[in-house]
C-alpha cells in the first residue's frame, strides 16, 4: 500500500485548498483535478502545442509523441495494448461508437441486446437509437432488492438471439460492483459481444481489461482526475479491426478519392479530426497520479469511507433511507432520501452548509422507477475525501433533518 493520506492528497488539489469550507461530495459526477494535471495541460499549450501526426517539423513530432505516449500510459493503466486504446470525448461517445460502428451493421430484427436495470442513460439511449434502426430488442438483467443484479436470471435471458451484452461495472447510483467477468463469460458462451461501461470503475478500482474477458471497455477522463473532453474506448484488437468507422474525416483514412475512401487501422480509424491532444496528455498525468497512489489503496480508502458513513447514517439518522448493497462490492457512493422531502430540497439545504451533493435521477430513470422514488440525493467520495468530510456531511444532514422535521 502506498504511504498516503487523504488530508495530504488534498494539498495537490488547488480548488479544494482554495475553498476550505467546501465539502465536495460529487466526485461520481466529476472529480476535482490535481495540480499535476492542470500543469500538464498548461505546459502542453505553453511548450508543445502543434498539429499532431501531420507536420514534418520538430514541434509537431514532439506533440505527436506526447499524444502517443499518453495512449501507452492509458493502455498500461488498464492492462491493454496501446493499439487498443481509442481516445474519445467521454464514456457516452465510447458507447455510441460501439452502438453505431458495430450495432448498426450487425443487428437484425429479432436480435437482442442485454443490458441491466441499473444502467446509466449513456448505456441505454444509444441502444434505443440502434434498435429503432435495426429492429433489435432490448432485455435487461433485473435488479434485486439488495441493490445487486439478479444473476440467477442470466441463464434464462441469454440465448443465441442475444448478440451483445452491455453492463456497467460499477453503478453510479447504488455503488454496486457488478460481476462483469462472470457476465462476460456467460455472454461469450452464447457468442455475444461484451461491452463494459467502466465510467465509475476505472477511476476507483484496479482494472485489467483482459482479465474481465470483455470486448469493449469505456471510461471518462473527467471522473478520474483528468480533464473534460477526453475518454477512452478500449476494444479487443481483433474486434476493433472488424468495425466500420464511426465518424469520417481527416486522420482516420488510408486513401481518399472523390467518391470513396479506405480507412486506417485501429485506433486511428476511430479518431477522426484533430483529437483532444492536451486533454489526452492531461489524462495520462491523471492515470500516473492514480497509479502512484495505488488503485488498491484508492479502492480501500473508498470502502472505509463508505462503511463509516453508512454506519453513522444508520445509527444517527433513522429518517434517512439509503440504497445500494452492503458489503465489499460497494463503491464510495451513497444515494439516499430524507423522509418524503424532495431530493432537490435536501441538496439545496445541504449546500447552505457547504456540502456539495447531487440530487435527481443521476441519468438512471429506469433504476429510480425500480427503487420507487423519483429522485435521490447522492454523496460520492474520492481520493481526496476525508473522514472529516463525512463528519461535516452528517452534522449538516442532521440540521437539514431538524429544519424539515414537520414535513418528514
Ligand atoms: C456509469 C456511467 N456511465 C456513463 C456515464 C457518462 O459519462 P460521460 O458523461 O463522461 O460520458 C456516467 C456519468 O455519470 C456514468 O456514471
Amino acid at each position: 500500500m502506498a504511504i498516503v493520506s487523504p488530508p495530504a492528497i488534498r494539498q495537490d488539489f488547488p480548488l479544494l485548498m482554495g475553498r476550505p469550507d467546501l465539502v465536495y461530495l460529487n466526485s461520481a459526477a466529476t472529480s476535482q483535478k490535481p495540480e499535476v494535471v492542470i500543469e500538464t495541460v498548461a505546459r502542453y499549450y505553453r511548450e508543445l502545442n502543434a498539429s499532431i501526426h501531420r507536420g514534418a517539423y520538430t514541434l509537431s513530432v514532439q506533440a505527436s509523441e506526447a499524444y502517443e505516449q499518453a495512449r501507452r500510459t492509458l493502455a498500461r493503466f488498464i492492462g491493454a495494448d496501446e493499439r487498443e486504446i481509442v481516445f474519445v470525448r467521454n464514456t457516452t461517445e465510447a458507447l455510441n461508437l460501439v452502438a453505431y460502428a458495430w450495432g448498426l451493421y450487425h443487428l437484425r430484427p429479432g436480435d437482442e441486446i442485454l443490458l441491466s436495470e441499473m444502467e446509466h442513460h449513456a448505456n441505454l439511449v444509444p441502444w434505443h437509437l440502434i434498435c429503432e434502426r435495426t429492429g433489435a430488442r432490448i432485455k435487461a438483467i433485473p435488479l434485486g432488492p439488495d441493490g445487486r443484479l439478479e444473476m440467477e436470471a442470466l441463464d434464462s435471458l441469454l440465448s443465441h438471439r442475444v448478440r451483445l451484452v452491455s453492463v456497467m461495472q460499477v453503478s453510479n447510483v447504488l455503488g454496486t460492483v457488478n460481476p462483469v467477468a462472470q457476465i462476460a463469460q456467460a455472454a461469450k458462451a452464447v457468442g455475444a459481444l461484451m461491452v463494459v461501461d467502466g465510467a465509475q470503475a476505472a477511476p476507483h478500482l484496479p482494472v485489467d481489461v483482459r482479465a474481465l474477458g470483455a470486448d469493449f471497455y469505456a471510461f471518462s477522463g473527467h471522473k478520474m482526475l483528468g480533464p473534460t473532453g477526453v475518454g477512452v474506448l478500449w476494444g479487443r484488437y481483433e474486434v476493433l479491426e472488424t468495425l466500420a468507422p464511426f465518424l469520417g474525416g481527416g486522420s482516420m483514412i488510408r486513401e481518399v478519392y472523390l467518391d470513396r475512401s479506405t480507412y486506417a487501422a485501429p485506433p486511428q480509424r476511430f479518431e477522426a479530426g484533430t483529437p483532444a491532444v492536451a486533454e489526452a496528455i492531461g489524462l495520462a498525468a491523471a492515470a500516473e497520479y492514480l497509479s502512484k497512489l495505488g488503485m488498491d489503496w484508492v479502492w480501500q480508502h473508498e470502502l472505509e469511507l463508505v462503511s463509516y458513513a453508512l454506519k453513522r447514517l444508520d445509527e444517527e439518522l433513522p429518517e434517512v433511507r439509503t440504497f445500494g448493497p452492503r458489503g465489499p462490492d460497494r463503491s464510495g457512493v451513497i444515494p439516499f432520501v430524507l423522509g418524503s422531502i424532495h431530493a432537490h430540497d435536501v441538496a439545496t439545504a445541504l449546500d447552505q452548509y457547504g456540502i456539495a451533493v447531487r440530487a435527481g435521477h443521476h441519468c438512471a430513470q429506469p433504476l429510480h422507477r425500480k427503487l420507487g422514488v423519483p429522485a435521490t440525493v447522492r454523496a460520492s467520495f474520492y481520493v481526496y475525501s476525508t473522514q472529516e468530510d463525512v463528519d461535516r456531511f452528517i452534522e449538516a444532514l442532521k440540521k437539514v433533518r431538524d429544519f424539515f422535521k414537520d414535513w418528514l
